[in-house]
């Protein structure tokens, strides 16, 4: 079995988190349950910010919120000090309910509409990382008129591919985006936010991809944007006091997965950013980093009750879950692939194999193919590991089932920050029709 965090088998043979007992939290708060080991959050963002500090260098470490969203969550994140990525009106407005400090809080994405750029205006956060021109004219006709300033970073694309799946990869340059660094857009982008008086231009900033296993993509993107930087500085007197390099550092969802320690990449960072700065006769600017995955990923863990099941002679067994697609699109959607024991009994010897389907009506709803099990009876409660970024903030409604509940553990103690909802709650926004429209 694979152990994350605080994770261990009990005296009672059960699965424990966080020094909570798993069959005691599925009988307290229900199947399925998002349960997340805070004491594993909490080490790896000290791991990266301690990498920093040991470093010498001035440093952001920003939690990249889509991975997980929720108040408390982001209560966390303050409490470790710990910046934060937000990509939408949605994500901004959870920060601000959390009362995570607005300073720290950085706005990305693609399409930002008016009203989101309004409300980060309004709010007056961290800074926007402005993606494309429409974004820069819109954000300069708003700060005009306002008659502000706003801190911004530019999104380049670097033209690195980073080893990972082809659907999370955004750091080439034919990608939706940013501006592309080496076709000329970086530059005009620069030259436009230079000659504006609405910007306080603080630095560039990439990203190039997700669960990334090694460091090398980091150090090319490194090189290619300081080499740009040179030449810019050179041309427009201008070097930035930010680097941004995003986030994508990977995590172990099955053995197969060979991560690094979060420091690693820090110091491979670090130390090429620094090489490329004395080697040209600059500072070393701030460097800022965005994990996501990598501070919450390995931290959830959802359990489910094992329902039906249905055997295919000859070819295999399903073992169908209280869940699915609904609250784990990825393997659905990226063909990602888990770990799970059944945590009322994980160290029992597995004697089948079982595929592990969802509730959902669609064939390719499937949590787990293959996964080795003891002989499944009807009480059985499956853990699956690693379901911590991108489960809960990508789940849905599908088939109307409802979202399920998110639970803390930490020292023994278990705290609901996520309700349940009900079936209210998927009808909230309905409305009945008063009149037919025929
Ligand atoms: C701009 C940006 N920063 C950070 C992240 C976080 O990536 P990860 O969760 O893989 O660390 C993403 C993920 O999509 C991203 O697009």
């Amino acid at each position: 079995m694979i152990e994350y965090g605080t994770m261990k088998v009990n005296g009672k043979g059960h699965l424990e988190i966080g020094g909570v007992d798993t069959v005691d939290l599925a009988a307290r708060f229900g199947t399925p349950l998002y349960v997340y080991d805070i004491a594993l959050i909490r080490q790896r963002a000290r791991a990266f910010k301690e990498t920093f500090q040991t470093l010498g260098v001035t440093a952001q470490v920003a939690y990249a919120s889509k991975a997980f969203s929720s108040i408390a969550m982001l209560q966390i994140a303050n409490e470790e000090g710990l910046s934060l990525d937000v990509v939408s009106g949605g994500e901004l407005y959870t920060a601000l309910a959390a009362e995570f400090p607005v300073e720290k809080i950085h706005f990305h994405g693609n399409n930002k509409s008016r009203e989101e750029l309004e409300m980060a205006l309004d709010a007056n956060i961290g800074c926007i990382v402005v993606d494309n021109f429409y974004e820069l004219d819109m954000l300069e006709r708003l700060c005009r008129s306002r008659k502000c300033k706003v801190p911004v970073l530019l999104r380049v694309t670097p033209g690195i591919e980073a080893h990972t799946h082809d659907y999370i990869l955004t750091g080439q340059e034919d990608s939706k985006f940013g501006f592309g660094l080496q076709n000329g857009q970086a530059e005009a982008a620069l030259k436009q936010a230079l000659q504006s008086n609405s910007f306080e231009l603080l630095g560039m900033h990439c990203h190039i991809g997700s669960q990334i296993f090694e460091t090398t993509g980091f150090v090319l993107a490194v090189q290619k944007i300081m080499a740009k930087l040179v030449e810019w500085n050179h041309k427009y007197h201008y070097f930035p006091e930010v680097l941004n390099l995003g986030g994508g550092f990977g995590i172990r969802y099955t053995n197969e997965d060979h991560p690094l320690p979060p420091g690693y990449y820090v110091e491979e960072i670090v130390k090429e950013v620094k090489k490329q700065a004395r080697d040209n006769g600059l500072k070393v600017p701030e460097i800022w980093i965005e994990p996501g995955r990598s501070l919450v990923g390995e931290a959830g863990t959802t359990l489910y009750s094992v329902g039906s099941s249905k055997e295919v002679p000859n070819v295999r067994k399903y073992l169908a879950v209280d869940g699915g697609m609904s609250d784990n699109i990825r393997p659905a959607l990226y063909d990602a692939k888990y770990e799970a024991v059944f945590a009322n009994r994980p160290l029992e010897k597995c004697e089948e194999t079982v595929s592990i389907a969802g509730k959902c009506c669609e064939s390719g709803d499937m949590l787990i193919w293959d996964l080795p099990v003891p002989k499944p009876e009807s009480d059985d409660l499956l853990a699956v590991f690693c379901t911590g970024a991108y489960g809960y903030s990508m789940a849905n409604n599908y088939n109307r089932i409802p979202r399920p509940p998110v639970v803390f553990v930490e020292s023994g103690r278990a705290e609901l920050v996520v309700k349940r909802e009900t079936y209210a709650d998927l009808i909230r926004n309905d409305i009945r029709l008063r009149v037919s429209l025929t």
